[in-house]
């Protein structure tokens, strides 16, 4: 039977080609209001394609960005033994990041291409992999199963937010409110990536986050540089210096208990590591760098996958027109973001980051930090029979053995199906380093679309086949 779906899989592919190069031409920028319309259209496409693969599907509302939901009931036959197989809940996100800056963009993000690289043909448009690419990888293994075999051969959920990108801020609440129809056995994740075109992965760790802004208020209005200056707070000099105390001279974290809860790494774990495959050099060169910078005495590797940061995103106040203006502005403002490792908390950190603004402000200054979204750190257990069957599934398609990583990136809804659902993940993704997400020219090779969707149609039968026998 599988035999059957792949082949499937290699005569159809034009056809998927051609969903993928549908969703990928609607702007579903989700942060922008400008695009809710888009967004809202992104979600009804993707329940469409879930209904036409005999999916129960829909959209649901909730404060923000709507959510898919779908559900695959196997069919009475299937069903009884499916009775024995594991109920599966596949998690995606259909928004994507803002294009800009466009006139960097070889082609209009909107309007996807294939063209040829490196590694043969790749689809370059806005959400090629993040996320859009990587969904269809699962949702294309489903339509096959559907099409050889009348479905997949358990029960499926699925659930695709809009919101993701922007700190998944609706999510728990949908998901609390909803608990017992998400609810399954294993929250599977197409959102991350590998170490090569040739060698796959499954990650194991994924960082956490806690993104805040922070405004100094000095002065009511702007002053006269020369009036006031040296008589008066200045914000930008002040916001600026008590940003600089966030790192000491190791270029660690200075806030109380950052690292308080900061897990040490199994022994053997960066040699593990280290065996993936990771070329540091070729890292830093796709940044354009041959040095890296960081916590002292950690290797790059573990610097993204194991260790805590706080970096600085963004940072404006005062005159940035052209020429001179002497003026002392009344306020500064900046954007933080902390990376968090297992098993840091959120909301720990973001007291401790408020705290630290509080307890510093400045004389003759106010202070306000605003959180603009959490998430919290996760670490899979890498004997999970789901991590493993991922393994064998993805073995038997790449030239070679899957392997473990960690990831430096986010995926909010990791920590939120753990804490509400009681859930483990499943983080098999498709990725490459060099896919430029959140970047211009964004893409995902055709090789890793049609080896994602294969290896997700081999997962579905390893997973039946796996309790077949008990
Ligand atoms: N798919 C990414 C996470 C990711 C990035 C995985 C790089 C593997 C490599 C996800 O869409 C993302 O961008 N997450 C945000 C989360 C944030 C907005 C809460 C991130 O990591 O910044
Ligand atoms: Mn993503
Ligand atoms: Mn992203």
């Amino acid at each position: 039977m599988i035999e059957r779906i792949l082949g499937h899989i290699d005569e159809n592919m034009d056809a998927s080609l051609e969903r993928w190069r549908a969703f990928l031409s609607i702007p579903s920028v989700g942060t922008d209001p400008a695009h809710d319309a888009d967004t809202r259209r992104a979600a009804e496409w993707l329940a469409g394609e879930l209904r036409d693969i005999g999916f129960e599907a829909g959209v649901r509302e909730t404060e923000g960005q709507p959510m898919v939901v779908g559900h695959w009931t196997p069919d009475a036959a299937t069903a009884k033994a499916a009775g024995e197989r594991p109920h599966l809940l596949y998690y995606g996100h259909y928004d994507v990041q803002p294009a800009d800056p466009l006139d960097l963009w070889t082609s209009p993000p909107f309007d996807p291409q294939i063209v040829e690289g490196p590694n043969g043909p790749r689809m370059v448009a806005r959400g090629a992999v993040d996320d859009k690419g990587q969904v269809m990888t699962w949702l294309e293994a489903f339509r096959a199963w559907r099409n050889v075999a009348g479905g997949p051969p358990m029960p499926v959920t699925v659930f695709v937010e809009g919101e993701e990108e922007s700190s998944s801020v609706n999510l728990e609440p949908f998901m609390k409110a909803h608990a017992d129809e998400l609810r399954a056995d294993v929250c599977v994740i197409s959102d991350t990536g590998m170490p090569g075109v040739d060698r796959p992965a499954v990650t194991t760790m994924l960082r956490g986050i806690v993104y805040v802004e922070v405004t100094l208020q000095g002065p009511t209005h702007d002053l006269h540089s020369g009036m006031y200056g040296g008589a008066v707070p200045n914000p930008i000099n002040e916001l600026t210096a008590l940003l600089a105390g966030l790192h000491d001279a190791d270029r660690r974290v200075t806030l109380k208990g950052f690292y308080d809860r900061v897990a040490d790494l199994d022994p053997g774990q960066i040699e593990a590591w280290n065996r993936t495959g990771f070329d540091e050099e070729a890292f830093l060169a796709s940044a354009g760098l041959q040095q890296s910078a960081g916590e002292a005495g950690r290797s790059v590797l573990e610097r993204i996958w194991s260790r805590p940061t706080l970096d600085i995103n963004g940072i404006w106040g005062g005159y940035q027109g052209a020429g001179s203006k002497t003026v002392i502005a009344s306020t500064a403002s900046a954007k933080l973001s902390c990376r968090l490792v297992p098993d840091m908390d959120p909301q720990r950190v973001l007291a401790s980051i408020e705290r630290y603004f509080e307890e510093n402000c400045p004389a003759g200054c106010r202070v306000k930090v605003s959180n603009l979204g959490c998430g919290g750190p996760i670490r899979v257990p890498t004997d999970s029979a789901f991590v493993q069957a991922a393994m064998r599934a993805a073995g038997k398609v790449f030239p070679n053995e899957a392997v473990l990583i960690g990831c430096g990136g986010s995926i909010p809804v990791a920590a939120s199906v753990r804490r509400i659902l009681g859930m483990e993940s499943l983080l098999l993704g498709f990725g490459l380093d060099d896919d430029r997400v959140h970047s211009p020219n964004e893409k995902f090779d055709l090789v890793c679309f049609e080896r994602g969707i294969k290896t997700h149609a081999r997962l579905l039968d390893e997973l039946a086949a796996k309790t077949e026998g008990g």
